[in-house]
């Protein structure tokens, strides 16, 4: 029996706290225009919590395989690939991968109870009678051959026809995993088999909900029905909602489709052809899934990749529970999804499309949230209105509402019959209504203290490219006022701040909050808050920090990934750039407000390889969970160039990491 107190979660009622704390600490007329070049308005933190910020002293940047972290903090593995969730398993360790022995027609099957590869967005979900229980949901992205499997070929193709079966495990080790947390006198630990224990992967049935439910377009041979739907994949960050479900974003579902150009040259389905025009599929897929199962060749299922690219609701308490894509969200590669109410309950979604000059989206539900009824909220994501950001000059910009046939725009004349077409071919429906195309949005998340909303920009070393030709319009791709650096190799963060401070908000101000880069740089340009960020004039190398000003007090940032709050607000990044420009990655924490806003200090560098992902706390603070995604990248398992976590020479595997103070206080 599952134990009742799992039942409700505290989560909404942390939001509506913080939603009323944040609207005690944005004074009036603090969110002013910020114009380019002036001085982006700061609230004053009136709040002591703000003002009081602990700072780190910075680690790395280094080369080191291991995780480093700042003085006076320490870490735990709690869970890495191959780890059983379930009693009575011995699980799949480093030492096993060293031979591809593992690699049978059981393997799949196995794989279904253990912990997944390249473990990515983290949500934990505190229990509220029990703090020292919870759960934590882990998406697995993606797996990357070299580092999973003994022997393999760079010829993809030949290396899955010659072990079919990897097919079937590589899908069973994609989805999610919804964990039992305990806290313990050693920290936090995995409770295998507990009430909340579950595995979703690339064939767990789903049902398809919002305007797109049953439309032609997401009709299939294996469901007519264009309602049911096996599986997640490509989950990359994600969210939760106030009502305390998970939300995983499915993002680059390209790469998991083979046979694309050889289908759109013999077919005659111009419509389905048309519903792929801002979303190439690929003559040969990614991973080879489409030589095994037939899903996955679009000569035989021209649909099945059209539904996917979703934002997909799990009941992390409900391990029966059926998984939801909600199509009312839109569908593009998904980044995650951060939720805040709006001023009058209503719950708002920030999202980010992770491709070069794709776009930044808002859904905002039509019903409010109820927060002394869990099940009222369940479908709330069905209904509402999904926006799409144009940010113009002067620090202004507007959200464009995705609504069929609204300004004469988005209806059968230019391609879309239906709503249901308008979320299907998002892409192109923010093209025609002009969105600002960004260099890879990756998280938006909004501050639960401030409402403030930040991006992580990645990086677009393609700004050079001026014009581009999309549904037949032309769009321009050169530096724009939100995306000044032609070259783009570092990212940045842009901080949006709703008019009237209110989520659903069709007009905001922006500024710049982050250039990222390296300051000990002596080619590179240490700007100023009063020094104009100007589309074009910029340098690679130029660094802007919130406006700080000593360069010699911030670390060296690239490529900023994930982003997370505090329970202070101070917002925490974790990078994904490639260990040329700075060195490994790492996870980094800055104050948005106040006399250090944009004083940034790296807190942890990752082992050899890695990306870092997630950034989540539990609500006390006192603990910070992240993911170490696919240590080792550029080696393989017979050579591997990381050893992490289990050393001895052993090949690397991707884990969950949970991060606190020795003495146990909030970080
Ligand atoms: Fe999967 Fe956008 O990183
Ligand atoms: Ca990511
Ligand atoms: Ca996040
Ligand atoms: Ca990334």
């Amino acid at each position: 029996m599952e134990d009742s107190s799992h039942q409700t979660l505290t989560y909404f009622g942390e939001l509506l706290a913080r939603r009323l704390s944040r609207r005690d600490f944005v004074a009036t007329g603090s969110v002013a225009a910020a114009v380019a070049g002036a001085l982006p308005a700061v609230a004053s933190a009136s709040n002591s919590s703000l003002s009081h910020q602990r700072v780190f002293k910075s680690v790395g940047p280094t080369r080191e395989d291991r995780v480093l972290l700042s003085p006076g903090l320490r870490h735990d593995v709690l869970i890495g690939w191959g780890d059983p969730l379930f009693k009575d398993d011995p699980g799949l360790t480093s030492r096993d991968i060293r031979s591809i022995d593992w690699l049978d027609a059981r393997a799949a099957a196995k794989q279904e109870k253990r912990f997944g590869t390249n473990n990515d967005a983290l949500a934990f979900f505190v229990s509220p009678k029990k703090r020292s229980s919870g759960v934590l949901c882990v998406n697995h992205e993606y797996v990357v051959p070299e580092l999973s499997f003994a022997g393999f070929s760079k010829d993809r193709e030949a290396w899955v026809r010659a072990h079919p079966e990897a097919v079937a495990w590589m899908q069973a080790a994609h989805g999610v995993s919804v964990l039992d947390l305990e806290r313990g006198l050693r920290g936090w630990r995995v409770v295998r088999g507990g009430p909340s224990t579950r595995r979703i992967t690339a064939n767990t049935p789903m049902q398809i909900m919002g305007p797109a439910r049953g439309d032609t377009l997401l009709q299939t041979n294996a469901d007519p029905s264009g309602t049911t739907v096996l599986g997640t994949f490509a989950n990359c960050a994600g969210g939760k909602t106030p009502w305390g479900t998970y939300l995983t974003a499915e993002e680059n579902i390209q790469d998991y489709f083979g046979g694309a150009r050889s289908w759109a040259e013999s077919s005659a389905d111009d419509a389905t052809k048309l519903a792929y025009r801002r979303w190439p599929l690929r003559e040969r897929s990614a991973f080879g899934w489409d030589l095994i199962d037939k899903r996955f060749d679009v000569r035989r299922e021209p649909r099945e990749a059209l539904r996917h690219g979703w934002i997909v609701e799990i009941d992390p308490l409900e391990p029966s529970s059926i998984p939801k894509k909600r199509t009312a969200l839109g569908r593009f590669c998904h980044e995650g999804a951060n939720t805040i109410l709006t001023a009058d309950g209503r719950v708002a979604a920030y999202m980010g499309d992770d491709t070069k000059f794709e776009y930044v989206y808002k859904f905002v539900t039509r019903d409010r949230f109820n927060p002394k009824d869990r099940a009222a909220n369940l479908d709330l994501l069905d209904h509402g209105t999904l926006y799409v950001a144009r940010f113009d000059a002067e620090g202004r910009g507007e959200w464009l509402p995705l609504v069929h046939d609204e300004n004469g725009l988005l209806n059968s004349r230019n391609g879309f019959r239906s709503q249901a077409e308008v979320v299907i071919k998002c892409r192109a429906a923010a093209d025609i209504l002009g969105a600002t195309p960004m260099d890879r949005p990756e998280d938006v998340e909004p501050s639960p203290i401030t409402g403030r909303v930040y991006m992580a920009l990645t990086k677009n070393g393609d700004r050079a490219i001026r014009r581009g030709d999309f549904m037949g319009r032309e769009i321009n791709l050169g530096p724009n006022f939100a995306n000044p650096r032609p070259q783009n190799d570092f990212g940045h963060i842009v901080e949006l701040i709703e008019d009237n401070d209110d989520a659903s908000s069709k007009r905001f101000s922006w500024n710049v909050f982050l250039l990222a880069g390296d300051p000990r740089n002596a080619s590179a340009k240490f700007l100023s808050q009063a020094e104009q960020v100007l589309p074009g004039r910029l340098a690679r190398e130029d660094v802007f920090y919130g406006g700080f000003t000593d360069r010699s007090q911030v670390s060296p940032i690239a490529c900023p990934d994930n982003l997370g709050f505090d329970p202070t607000g101070r917002l925490w990044i974790v990078t994904d750039a490639d260990e040329e420009l700075i060195g490994n990655n790492g996870c980094f924490v800055v104050p948005t407000s106040g006399p250090d806003r944009g004083l940034l200090k790296q807190i942890m560098s990752a082992p050899v390889g890695a990306e870092v992902c997630g950034c989540e706390f539990t609500p006390d603070g006192t603990t910070l969970f992240l993911s170490i995604q696919h240590p080792g990248e550029g080696g393989t398992v017979d050579n591997p160039v990381s050893h992490w976590p289990d050393g001895q020479e052993l090949p690397a595997r991707s884990a969950v990491i949970a991060i606190s103070r020795d003495d146990g206080s909030p970080l």
